[in-house]
């Protein structure tokens, strides 16, 4: 199946490394122009940046905080002068502190709402009105399955990206008659090489009907259908990628 994402410029952020590294070298291997975004890791982030221009496709590498509503807004300048407008835009990024909610300091939350919440504003704000204005668009934003189910110690992140499905929604609501499709896509443990303890891996193991971790090939593929016009009739929609973690309906 082509996915005819060939030549469209997508944006991925928080793709130095990762999960977000992986989705812009799969949707690079189907030929699409990459804009590169990260925060902080930039060593990581040139190396991805090499990676990709493998795939003869154009990449350009954007740098920001998401935060800030100024630096997504510079982003979209740098983006213009590089590559022209998004077609599409990945928000991989994201900050989650993991630990119960009696651990923090007061106002040490703030800024998991900031990336994880007001990020995604700062983005849908800077990007959308582009997309529209040429009647095309997607917008994906990546969560963990938490902020469905809660989570005692992903409290603040759950309750941050809880409210983006609900953003995300009403914008596809908004957007949706210009041809724009925002969805959400919320990740169960994905194995990126880190070590756990036995019992505790065994433990995890227990939540997952599918027994095993998610990798990043499980999440690239249905990131790759979102982007694609194979997926142009679906919007608002919240696909879990968990290996059955949690089955919502
Ligand atoms: N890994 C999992 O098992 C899992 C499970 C559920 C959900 N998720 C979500 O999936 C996404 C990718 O996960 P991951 O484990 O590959 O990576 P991650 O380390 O959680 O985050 C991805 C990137 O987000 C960027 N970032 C953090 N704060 C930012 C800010 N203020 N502005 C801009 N960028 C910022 C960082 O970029 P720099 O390094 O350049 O600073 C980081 O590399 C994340 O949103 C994560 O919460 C992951």
């Amino acid at each position: 199946m082509d996915l005819n994402i060939n030549g469209r410029n997508i944006l991925v952020t928080g793709a130095a490394k990762g999960i977000g590294r992986g989705i812009a070298l799969a949707a690079a291997n189907e030929g699409a122009n990459i804009v590169l975004h990260y925060q902080s890791s930039k060593k990581e982030a040139l190396e991805t940046v090499k990676e990709i221009e493998r795939h003869g496709v154009q990449v350009v590498l954007v740098k920001g905080d998401l935060a800030s509503i100024d630096d997504v807004q510079n982003m979209k300048k740098d983006i213009s002068q590089g590559i022209g407008e998004i077609d599409a835009i990945v928000n991989n990024a994201g900050f989650a502190q993991y630990k119960s909610f009696f651990k923090y300091q007061p106002g040490e939350w703030k800024r998991e709402i900031d990336v994880c919440l007001l990020g995604v504003m700062n983005l849908a704000h800077t990007f959308i009105p582009d997309m529209m204005e040429k009647k095309g668009g997607k917008f994906i934003n990546i969560i963990g399955d938490s902020a469905r189910t809660g989570d005692r110690n992903f409290i603040i992140s759950a309750a941050a990206r809880s409210g983006t499905i609900s953003f995300l929604k009403s914008l596809a609501q908004e957007a949706g008659r210009n041809n724009i499709q925002c969805n959400t896509v919320a990740l169960g443990l994905i194995d990126q090489g880190q070590s756990f303890d036995p019992d505790v891996l065994e433990k995890i193991m227990k939540q997952y009907p599918l027994k095993r971790l998610g990798n990043i090939d499980d999440i690239s593929g249905s990131i790759l259908f979102l982007l694609s016009p194979w997926s142009d009739w679906i919007t608002g929609q919240v696909l879990s990628i968990n290996g059955g973690h949690s089955m919502l309906g």
